[in-house]
């Protein structure tokens, strides 16, 4: 009988030690390996869990600021080196510097999102993932409901962030149980009617139109005709190429990533204006030497440089997408590890436009770092606020003109005065919010 003991005891001890190879087992997540067979520690720092249990626990329950905080405290203790995580549902391969961050950018294959896209796939389907009026050509104050629109927005992002502190809300069944989803579903209805009334109001006008665009610009185009996009679904749409549902998720993911977005970066650079008054001089003066201020087109705000470095050192510093995520579909190598299929990917956008090497004295906000002659040397993944490779933002031209736009409407009537410091603001992970309602005052 002993003997039995024994033997039975020694082929556990083999067998958990052949599994524990591939699987971190108290973590219950598969392991990710070095390419070259070495210890995963030569490569990345590995981030210890506050438990034997991986690093299960360490976010459970924690407040979107403290999530913020605890980042900060990751990347703190890796030293600028990206850093592995192991949670329940898989590793969590982290890239916090831009040189780790080049080969996932020319990746063709790394392209499917994160999780926590996962997590608003009821809102957005499988919509290109995708603001607003130009963009679609409809004004959203000419529908009725905008409103309760932009709130259902806010909402549906406030439990998206609510969800991404605790890893057991990942499990539809437990978030359906436990967690917020009949009001998650409730504010995605109000923002799906919405939507879908800009949809029929467009439908309508196009019909109208004998199937043909309603809205194009000729002007700024540099002689091309452009469509918003809308119209194009809609032209897409009457040759049977997308259905009602495809459009609407195509315009829900337009709207999601492209309204909180810009108005984040644009409160911040209200903010960091209303702090450097000697900025926001220069940001004066550049305007009023414009000649002409209604109807601008794109040509004179192309003249607005000094604006444009103020937007992008806004977003270097606050970024308004501070984290993206990928996950592999399939096994896959990348720097020199090799992620099990499943792995996610964490880009930390925040921490790589925070890199000294790239950006000396990377807390101090300096316009001057992007003239043209100071970013001809600049690493080409070290500023990335609308990511980079074959998923970049979409938007992004859009979203620069829209901020220098809004800027320059503002800063010709009013001078931007200080309430709130930079300093004492509360980030939130994931969406990156200022917490203090009037950060700053037009006077
Ligand atoms: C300051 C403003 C903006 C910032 C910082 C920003 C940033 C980003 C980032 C970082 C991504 C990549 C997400 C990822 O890889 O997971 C992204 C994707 C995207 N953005 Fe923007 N964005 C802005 C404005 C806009 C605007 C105004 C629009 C639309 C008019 C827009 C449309 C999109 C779309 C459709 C994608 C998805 C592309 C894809 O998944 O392939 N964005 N944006």
């Amino acid at each position: 009988m002993l003997l039995f003991f024994i033997v039975l005891l020694i082929i556990s001890i083999v067998l958990f030690r052949k599994v524990n190879e591939n699987y971190f087992i108290l973590a219950l997540c598969q392991r990710i390996k070095c390419v070259d067979g070495k210890p995963l520690e030569e490569k990345v720092c590995v981030i210890p869990g506050k438990t034997i249990f991986g690093n299960n626990f360490d976010v459970l329950n924690l407040t979107p600021g403290k999530l913020f905080e605890l980042t900060r405290g990751w990347a703190k203790f890796s030293r600028g080196r990206s850093y592995v995580l192991h949670f329940l549902k898989a590793p969590v391969y982290n890239i916090i510097n831009a040189e780790d961050a080049e080969q996932l950018f020319q990746s063709q294959t790394l392209t499917t999102k994160g999780i926590m896209y996962d997590l608003i796939r009821s809102f957005l389907g499988n919509g290109l993932l995708m603001s607003q009026e130009t963009a679609l050509g409809v004004k959203l104050t000419d529908i009725a409901g905008d409103i309760e629109y932009r709130a259902a927005i806010h909402n549906v992002e406030a439990i998206l962030v609510e969800r991404a502190c605790n890893p057991l809300m990942y499990y539809e069944i437990i978030f359906y149980l436990f967690g917020q989803y009949r009001k998650c579903k409730h504010y995605v209805e109000i923002a799906h009617n919405f939507s879908g009334k800009i949809i029929n109001k467009k439908r309508k006008e196009f019909i109208e139109n004998g199937n043909n665009s309603c809205n194009v610009d000729k002007e700024n185009s540099y002689g091309k005709t452009r469509y918003a996009m809308l119209d194009t679904l809609l032209y897409q749409e009457a040759q049977g190429l997308v259905d009602h549902q495809g459009i609407c998720e195509e315009v829900d993911t337009f709207m999601f990533e492209g309204y909180d977005t810009t108005s984040t970066c644009l409160k911040f650079a209200l903010l960091n204006l209303a702090q450097y008054p000697d900025i926001q001089e220069k940001c004066y003066q550049e305007i009023e030497n414009l000649t002409a201020f209604e109807n601008l087109t794109v040509f004179e705000f192309n003249k607005l440089e000094y604006l444009g470095c103020v937007i992008k050192e806004t977003l270097r510093m606050y970024p308004s997408v501070p984290f993206i995520g990928r996950q592999c579909t399939e096994e896959t190598v990348l720097n020199g590890l090799i992620l099990p299929a499943n792995a996610q990917i964490n880009i930390h956008i925040i921490d790589i436009m925070r890199d000294s090497k790239h950006f000396p004295e990377p807390s101090v906000f300096k316009p001057e770092r992007f003239f043209a002659e100071n970013t001809r040397n600049m690493h080409p993944f070290a500023f990335v606020p609308f990511s980079a490779g074959s998923r970049n933002c979409i938007g992004q031209k859009f979203a620069m003109l829209e901020i220098k736009a809004a800027l320059v409407a503002i800063l010709r009537t009013y001078r931007v005065l200080p309430v709130t410091q930079t300093k004492d603001l509360i980030l939130e992970y994931v969406v990156y919010r200022i917490s203090s309602t009037n950060p700053y005052i037009l006077a």
